[in-house]
């Protein structure tokens, strides 16, 4: 087959490792990196028309904004299937509120939130319980939308800020507390499978400390996540909102995410995504023994989905990032000792010059190894990541260690 993969970060560098892994598919990018281009055509200009131009089989696309922008429509009006949602369906990630509604539709654990179209009103809502309450930006924020204020001044301040960036609707829902995991799901429309869980890591120091950032890394599974847990957020979230979706007229297909919280109380959503996490699927690809390009063109056309075989064992992703990520950071500096390691490399924030490789963003590489549990797949990762060099490298050292 021949595919493109939509986007330029490590999430597409994986997405097109895994496809052109069996050797049978011949993979674009648009616009890639120079890790895709070692074994993939990099492209520029507008995606569609390269798919047009090229007569590609299927369309995987990596980030939220195409789809959330119509991409999949406009794809499938030209008659070429596009693995990834409806402008309709993207909403569940674009709007937090439509996430909620469609939720409380299909009956799906969730905090109880409360949708807000004036300050006044927020404000006088959380009132002295700022510490009870998470405040949302209800659009797309690039992971930055999300507050946890501590003080009736930081949640005064939030909510100020947010009406005045004219975000115009705020969603403030109950804060939960617990263990976080993330559960990707292949979606036909109707059906689902579920790949196994993941947890990535926020946060930009150890211990969770710092302000949050893309992901500093990622594993899968999680060693307290029970061996079936992908079954059951199958059973009582997926599929209840493929069908609700489906009654609205619109098919979901494409991966639907679902970050997870698990408390005391039982689990919880706290977002949908539509589309791959970033650094998840750097960790949970390499499981994933079966082709994907067959699962992802069935997925795009509605068909039946062929079963997914997974690997024993686990697989950690460690980022490595620029110092000062992500604040202000230096860019341009030279990369070396990525051709000393076993372990895979999906690069990120890079660029290449006379053939050698320099740093070009917050997160510039994920190093992800396998083990036949997590303790081998983080001993081999993390002796993976020290042999890569660039000045003012930051990696986390307790990727896999912290819930
Ligand atoms: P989101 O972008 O919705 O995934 O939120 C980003 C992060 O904010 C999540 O990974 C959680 O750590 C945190 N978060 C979101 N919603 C809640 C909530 N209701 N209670 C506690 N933490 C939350
Ligand atoms: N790793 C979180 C995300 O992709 O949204």
């Amino acid at each position: 087959m021949k595919i493109l993969v939509v986007g330029s970060g490590g999430r597409e560098h994986a997405l097109a490792w895994a496809l052109h892994r069996n050797g049978a598919n011949q993979i674009l990018v648009s616009s890639g990196n120079p890790g895709t281009a070692e074994f993939a055509t990099n492209t520029t200009g507008d995606p569609v028309e390269i798919a047009l131009k090229e007569s590609v089989d299927l369309v995987v696309v990596g980030p939220e904004v195409p789809l959330v922008n119509g991409i999949a429509d406009v794809l499938e009006e030209k008659g070429i299937p596009c693995f990834g949602p409806s402008a309709q369906c993207a909403r569940l990630e674009g709007s937090k509120w439509f996430a909620k509604e469609i939720m409380a539709e299909a009956g799906v654990p969730t905090a109880t939130g409360k949708v807000f179209t004036d300050h006044a009103s927020a404000v006088d809502y959380i009132g002295e319980y700022p510490d009870k309450f998470v405040i949302k930006a209800d659009g797309l924020a690039a992971g930055k939308g999300v507050y946890l204020p501590n003080t009736r001044k930081e949640s005064d301040a939030i909510i100020e800020e947010l009406f005045r960036n004219g975000s115009g609707t705020v969603v403030v829902e109950q804060r939960l507390s617990g263990r976080e995991v993330s559960v990707l799901a292949v979606c036909n429309g109707t059906d689902a499978v579920v790949l196994p869980p993941s947890r990535d890591h926020k946060r930009v120091y150890d211990g969770d400390m710092g302000p949050n950032t893309g992901g500093m890394g990622a594993v899968c599974p999680p060693p307290d996540i029970p061996f079936d847990f992908g079954d059951d957020v199958l059973e009582k979230v997926i599929l209840p909102v493929l069908r609700v979706m489906k009654a609205r007229g619109t098919e979901y297909r494409g991966v639907l995410y679902a970050g997870l919280m698990i408390t005391e109380y039982g689990y919880f959503v706290l977002e949908f995504n539509v589309r791959f996490g970033d650094p998840e699927t750097q960790a949970v690809l390499p499981l994933v023994k079966s082709s994907l390009d067959q699962l992802f063109l069935a997925a795009a056309r509605g068909k039946k989905l062929p079963p997914v075989e997974i690997s024993d064992g686990a697989s950690a992703c460690v980022i490595l990032a620029s110092g000062g990520y992500p604040g202000s950071y230096s860019k341009g500096k030279e990369i070396t000792g990525i051709d000393k390691v076993d372990s895979l490399v999906f690069q990120a924030g890079t660029t290449e010059r006379n053939g050698s490789l320099y740093t070009a963003g917050g997160r510039v590489l994920g190093v992800t190894a396998l083990g036949e549990d997590l303790d081998e797949a983080l001993e081999n990762a993390y002796r993976d990541a020290e042999l890569i060099e660039f000045e003012g490298k930051h990696m986390r050292r307790d990727i896999g260690r912290t819930v």
